[in-house]
């Protein structure tokens, strides 16, 4: 099992509450930066797997964008508040045989999903976004870390994570450098609520 199932987790899951939970924590400012900083060019193709409600939408130019979740009261969320030709939104696991009824994206955004798969699972997902990524497409991950002498709360919170796969940063880096040669890392220690953060900015 590679995510808690309680009643707890599930509440949280839904997307009203994840997005105020996020808001709170930061996590939402902290995407939004990241897309910012990465993502500035119109009309760029953008594959989003575990996109949840879908909420980078909000913070990238206009683009051609398909959104991956299992969960479906997230991806109903989306389907409703981001009602484009340009959007598309997929209930289900990202598999082979979505393939062919995909183009090949500028960008692959992982945010917050590495944690929520197994080893297996990551690279199998991994393996198939490379797949359908251009010659020069970067993949964005964004995930939190276990760091030696990390912040009780920060701890407290990412050990409570519904992803039972958070990751130390050696584990992350192996994971992501079986599939693409150039990986740049970073670790942030957000100060309040206090969170550390795990991005990586990939090439094949
Ligand atoms: C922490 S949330 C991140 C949501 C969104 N990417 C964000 O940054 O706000 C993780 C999401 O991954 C989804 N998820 C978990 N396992 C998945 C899988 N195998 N395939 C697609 N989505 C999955 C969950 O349903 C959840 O919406």
């Amino acid at each position: 099992m590679s995510q808690r199932t309680n009643i707890l987790h599930d509440f949280i899951n839904s997307p009203q509450i994840y997005k105020i939970i996020q808001k709170i924590m930061s996590g939402t400012s902290f995407r939004k930066k990241i897309i910012k900083e990465n993502i500035k060019k119109k009309n760029l193709k953008i594959l989003d797997i575990g996109c949840g409600p879908a909420e980078i939408i909000d913070f990238m130019p206009e683009c051609i964008y398909y959104g991956y979740d299992i969960d479906k009261r997230s991806i109903d969320y989306a389907k409703k508040k981001y009602k484009n030709k340009n959007y598309k939104f997929f209930c289900k696991e990202f598999k082979s045989s979505d393939l062919k009824r995909l183009p090949y994206f500028d960008y692959v955004i992982l945010f917050g999903i590495l944690h929520h798969l197994n080893n297996k699972q990551a690279k199998n997902v991994l393996n198939l976004c490379k797949k359908k990524m251009k010659k020069n497409s970067i993949l964005l991950t964004e995930d939190p870390i276990l760091i030696k002498n990390q912040n009780i709360v920060a701890k407290f919170l990412i050990k409570s994570d519904r992803g039972t796969n958070v990751r130390k940063k050696n584990e992350y880096i192996d994971l992501l450098k079986t599939y693409f040669k150039n990986c740049k890392s970073k670790v942030t220690k957000q100060f309040f609520i206090p969170y550390t953060w795990f991005t990586t900015v990939c090439k094949k």
